[in-house]
């Protein structure tokens, strides 16, 4: 495998691969066991927006496996305020390292620096495009709790035009044969051309803006932040934001092993009150984050991971 930039990249098989090897290596993860695997690579984080999970787990990924990473750190303090592009910052950093996680305002972006780099690049979430390191850590998430991926009935709520985080979950787990339901506010509903592809494909999809009545035939109830840094103003953000809060009383009536997602930071879509029911998964679908990627960049690097028990 060369880059990840959108879950097209990847096989249903390969997703398979890939969860399978993160199971395994969860000791590892944990700090449990040590395994360098990764030791003489580097990972460069180039991360031109703001992050903390992804950022971190890319970085505690490579550590755990003895590797090392390097940090373009603030864009504020590095050459990008000086006028370099991104052409010319993606041929310097490919020279210094083995492979690259990078995040960045503009949808387009990862496949553009793939065009320009050697090394793999990991796409870390571009403008309101695609995160599928993400979305691998949701379906390690989802298959953790469920045993499985297929025929599931997940719900995908709140900034469903702005989050790429959905964009590239509904994808795949329309590959797995999920029911879909789009919940959302009127002016934040999923891009229209992502939903007919889905359907040419036959995907089986519903669009609302009832979350509460969907959610008692949820196995996922997947919610988002309203993404505030991507509407053209402050007016337009002001009419959508709060549209959804969940509350713990709000599950009462949900299926017993039904989860409660969240790619994370939360705002106010997600109440305190949620975190202590045993729908709420979304700290662990963090941790997960670490040992996806782990799996995630032993494959982008070609790397083997023994066979047999740890
Ligand atoms: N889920 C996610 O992408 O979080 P960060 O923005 O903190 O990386």
């Amino acid at each position: 495998m060369t880059s990840l930039i959108t879950m097209d990249d990847l096989s249903n098989d390969e997703i398979y691969e890939v969860l399978e090897a993160a199971e395994k290596l969860l000791p590892v993860a944990r700090g449990e066991k040590y395994l360098p695997l990764l030791q003489g690579k580097i990972l460069g984080n180039l991360f031109f927006e703001p992050s903390t999970r992804t950022r971190m787990s890319f970085e505690t990924a490579m550590k755990r496996l003895g590797g090392d990473v390097v940090n373009l750190g603030s864009v504020a303090s590095s050459s990008v305020v000086k006028g370099e592009t991104l052409y010319d910052t993606i041929r310097m950093v490919d020279g210094y390292t083995d492979i690259i996680a990078l995040r960045h305002p503009r949808q387009g972006a990862a496949q553009y620096a793939a065009d320009s780099a050697e090394v793999p690049i990991a796409n870390g979430g571009d403008g309101a495009g695609h995160h599928p390191t993400q979305t691998m850590l949701d379906l390690f998430t989802i298959k953790q709790a469920h045993g499985r991926l297929d025929q599931l009935n997940i719900v995908l709520a709140g900034d469903l035009r702005y989050g790429r985080t959905v964009h590239s979950l509904a994808h795949a787990l329309h590959r797995f044969n999920c029911d879909l339901v789009f919940v959302s506010p009127k002016g934040l509903k999923m891009p229209a051309d992502l939903v007919a592809d889905l359907e040419a494909q036959g995907g089986r999809i519903t669009e609302t803006d009832d979350l509460f009545g969907s959610i008692n035939n949820a196995d996922v109830l997947y919610m988002t932040r309203i993404q505030k840094e991507r509407f053209p103003d402050e007016e337009e953000y002001r009419k959508v934001s709060g549209s959804f809060k969940l509350q713990a009383s709000d599950l009462n009536e949900a299926k017993e092993n039904m989860i409660v997602m969240h790619p994370l930071p939360r705002v106010d879509e997600i109440a305190p009150d949620v975190d202590k029911t045993r729908h709420a998964r979304y700290f662990e679908q963090a941790f997960n984050g670490v040992v996806t990627r782990m799996a995630l960049l032993c494959k982008m690097l070609d790397v083997e991971i023994p066979g047999g028990e740890l």
